[in-house]
């Protein structure tokens, strides 16, 4: 078969960020090189945000490492928020200094970013300066772009013309909610920015947008295999001339030639490509898979499965059965029965099995049925929590408990001088905070407590000891800020020393594999590597590892090994679990664009996959939890 495309912008799918973000410093560095070798400056037009901070960490290895000189380099970043001081936790200048300038020999005057400390009169005129700047460098010769989930490029927001100039720009409700967790609140994120304009990006002679994660999957689709439309600013790209898109699985998720690569090129027809196939042809259909025919086969593309795999009635049959035996009520392995199409083993009947929960409360918000079912059925169940959390407890909710605990002392004639002490300062502290200052140590750790209060409080609901609750407090996490540290020795030593200690026969893990930044990646990679540095030791042989999604998205059904179906009265019992967390309720601190409760996302969630079981024509359950096996 010829291989069709559907994208309209020439776009690079790499594995992970990292290796993109590697392949784009690559590029401008040689851009940097040849420039010096011609004598010329080299003009960069650069981005801010999660997506590039990885190519400007590569750059400055570059530099340090193999002599890559900044001495020629003339950049204009993007945007910068409205107003803004140079030096806040939030400003653009702040960003790019600590994340690039800082490190590299780039001369103090090279660099230029919007001015948010102007008067508003005079943007206008400093937004014309400013591209006339750009202009007396001959223009851009790169232009390094990242992309909002609204489809924005800079801050040009949807809505923005194809010819519009630097200027001043009112955000987007979505921008603002997608900055809430630097501004620590969405009252605290600015209104406007000034941002280059559309068509400053277009003139720029080369220009790489990069995106990586799930989150971006769906706007990196509509931007490359969409309409051009207002709608969409990245979509504009279409029409340059010299664009290339990088970006990793996650962000590819949505493209045809991932979504249904057989519409694209020729696929190898294997078990997982063959249910791929079919079960996104029943769902476009909305037919049972029982119910397709051979016609619905060739119209949707899948002749080439026919002629090879016979006719629709045995795939039917097969697919069905595959479905089928993802399901199972016995998530530990159903004891004595045959295991062979089960997806969990029958042996040892009583398993020991330890559950990884990234956040203290996501082990019962997305898993919290089979957490209960392998409680009930008699297995050993340990919950190893990963991250204090602490960052997401309101002040006042901090401030409650404080002022509960003074309370207390007096109460009970307590007369402890130091907890006293700590406490009543911690509530001054909380009294006088700033926006967007950080927690002081004290108090992070009554956060933490807190937190930690409620993951006790869900154990103890579910039914496993408090000795099997284990608070890894990774290092990693305690930054006191949304920004965390890199992962360390002692982060993988301690998820380490307690898989050794507990040899558990199943690990189940938050396996958000495609996002690339949130601490659920993070704690996974710990995992990953803890279980690859244990697998040689006699334990390991019988662990296996399950993963479970931790954001909101579940797994496509075609890639589910295990889905625990739940009745209605579990589903309540599953919820009452995740009330026990009441510093997560009402409003959260970190809550998104997502207005719904975490009890309500994980009901709807498992609702969903269970809809989705009934409506391929396999048994209608109320709720389900899904799983993925990792081989390791
Ligand atoms: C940043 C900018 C924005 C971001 C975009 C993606 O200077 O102009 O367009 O590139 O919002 O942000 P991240 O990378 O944080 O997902």
């Amino acid at each position: 078969m010829q291989s069709v495309s559907y994208e309209r912008i020439p776009t690079n799918i790499y594995k992970n960020a990292d290796e993109a973000s590697a392949a784009v410093a690559r590029e401008l560095a040689e851009l940097i090189r040849q420039k010096q070798k011609e004598g010329k400056p080299a003009v960069l037009g650069l981005a801010t945000g999660s997506s590039p901070k990885k190519v400007y960490s590569e750059l400055i290895r570059m530099h340090k490492k193999e002599g890559l000189s900044f001495k020629n380099v003339v950049t204009f970043n993007l945007d910068e928020y409205f107003p803004m001081q140079p030096d806040a936790l939030q400003s653009y200048v702040r960003f790019m200094k600590e994340q690039l300038f800082d490190h590299v020999d780039i001369p103090k005057g090279n660099y230029h970013i919007p001015d948010g400390t102007i008067p508003m009169e005079k943007v206008r005129e400093f937004c014309q300066e400013y591209e006339k700047k750009i202009d007396s460098y001959g223009g851009l010769d790169f232009q390094l772009l990242g992309i909002g989930r609204n489809g924005h490029i800079g801050f040009n927001e949807p809505g923005s013309h194809v010819d519009s100039r630097t200027r001043l720009m009112t955000l987007d409700q979505t921008t603002r909610i997608d900055a809430t967790l630097d501004f620590g609140g969405l009252a605290k994120v600015p209104r406007r920015a000034i941002t280059m304009g559309v068509k400053v990006l277009m003139e720029a002679k080369r220009v790489v947008l990069i995106a990586w994660g799930e989150h971006k999957a769906h706007i990196i689709q509509e931007a490359v295999q969409g309409p051009v439309t207002e709608t969409v600013p990245a979509s504009y790209l279409q029409g340059h001339p010299n664009v290339q898109f990088v970006i990793d699985e996650g962000a590819a998720a949505e493209l045809t030639r991932r979504k249904a690569p057989w519409l694209v090129e020729d696929v190898t027809w294997d078990k997982q490509m063959i249910k791929k196939a079919v079960t996104n042809l029943s769902i476009s259909l909305n037919k049972p898979v029982l119910k397709l025919t051979n016609r619905d086969y060739n119209d949707y593309g899948l002749s080439d499965l026919l002629a090879q795999h016979g006719q629709a009635y045995d795939l039917n049959i097969d697919v069905f059965n595959w479905l089928q035996n993802t399901i199972t009520g016995w998530p530990g392995g159903k004891p004595n029965a045959d295991d062979t199409n089960r997806p969990e083993r029958a042996n040892p009947v009583k398993k020991r099995c330890l559950i990884f929960s990234p956040h203290p409360d996501d082990d019962i918000i997305s898993m919290g049925g089979t957490f209960q079912r392998l409680v009930d059925q008699g297995h050993e169940v340990h919950v190893a929590y990963q991250t204090s959390g602490n960052i997401a407890v309101a002040d006042d909710e901090a401030l409650r408990f404080a002022d509960f605990v003074v309370d207390f002392n007096e109460k009970f004639g307590i007369t402890s001088a130091d907890a006293d002490k700590i406490f009543k300062e911690a509530a001054r502290y909380l009294r006088n905070k700033k926006s967007s200052q950080k927690d002081s140590d004290e108090v992070r750790s009554i956060k933490g407590l807190i937190r930690k209060g409620e993951a006790k409080a869900t154990c103890r609901f579910v039914g496993i000891p408090v000795e099997h609750a284990h608070f890894l407090n990774m290092p990693f996490y305690e930054t006191g800020l949304v920004e965390k540290k890199p992962l360390g020795e002692e982060d993988y030593q301690v998820v380490a020393d307690l898989i050794e200690k507990i040899k558990p026969h199943q690990i189940y893990a938050a396996g958000d594999l495609a996002d690339p930044h949130g601490t659920h990646k993070v704690c996974l990679d710990a995992i990953f590597e803890a279980v690859n540095r244990l697998k040689g030791k006699d334990f390991m042989k019988d662990c296996w590892v399950w993963l479970y999604k931790g954001a909101w998205a579940e797994w496509d059904i075609d890639q589910i090994e295990m889905a625990v179906p739940m009745s209605p009265d579990q589903v309540v019992k599953k919820r009452l679990g995740i009330f026990k967390h009441q510093s997560q309720k009402d409003g959260v601190v970190f809550q998104g664009a997502d207005a719904r409760e975490f009890w309500q996302r994980a009901e709807d969630r498992n609702r969903g996959t269970a809809e989705l079981y009934n409506k391929l024509g396999l048994a209608e359950y109320a709720a389900m939890e899904a799983f993925v096996r990792w081989k390791f």
